[in-house]
């Protein structure tokens, strides 16, 4: 069995509205709920401003489907001096059956940033 990596950041319901022509979950959707996600993380250690500088990898390891629970999970992975690099997994509840499984999962790069925009150094909560 798979076990989830990270914390959970947010929860969000697949709606009709974000599907693509195949009627599965847009692929371009799943990603800005991950960088969303990773987002949170960053802003909560950093306590201000942050910018997505790089995604590394993305995965989809299966598809999404309208009406799916999803959840995105994060956990740091490496701290620079202003910059953090995350792993996103995402994972789906399925209401009916209750089952779960990892759908999605990638490693985003963020910089905090100042009230200015620049860079500005971050740590890790002791
Ligand atoms: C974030 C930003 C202000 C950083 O400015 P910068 O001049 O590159 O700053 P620096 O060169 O000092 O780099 C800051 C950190 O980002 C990292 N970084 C910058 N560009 C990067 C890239 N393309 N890939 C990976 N890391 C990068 C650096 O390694 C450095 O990390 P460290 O301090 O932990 O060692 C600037 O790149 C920017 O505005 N980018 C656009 C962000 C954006 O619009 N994102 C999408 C919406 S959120």
């Amino acid at each position: 069995m798979i076990m989830k990596n990270g914390k959970l950041a947010i929860q969000i319901l697949a709606m009709p509205c974000n599907t693509n022509p195949s009627g599965d979950i847009f692929g371009g959707w799943i990603v800005s709920q991950m960088d969303l996600a990773a987002g949170t993380l960053v802003k909560r250690i950093s306590h201000g401003r942050a910018a997505t500088v790089s995604i590394d990898s993305i995965s989809f390891l299966a598809p999404v489907h309208v009406g799916d629970l999803v959840s995105c999970y994060v956990e740091p992975l490496e701290l620079g001096r202003t910059s953090l690099m995350i792993l996103v997994e995402v994972w789906v509840t399925v209401f009916k059956t209750g089952e779960e499984r990892k759908v999605t999962e990638g490693v985003f790069k963020f910089v905090a940033l100042d009230d200015n925009g620049k860079p500005k150094p971050i740590k890790l909560p002791t």
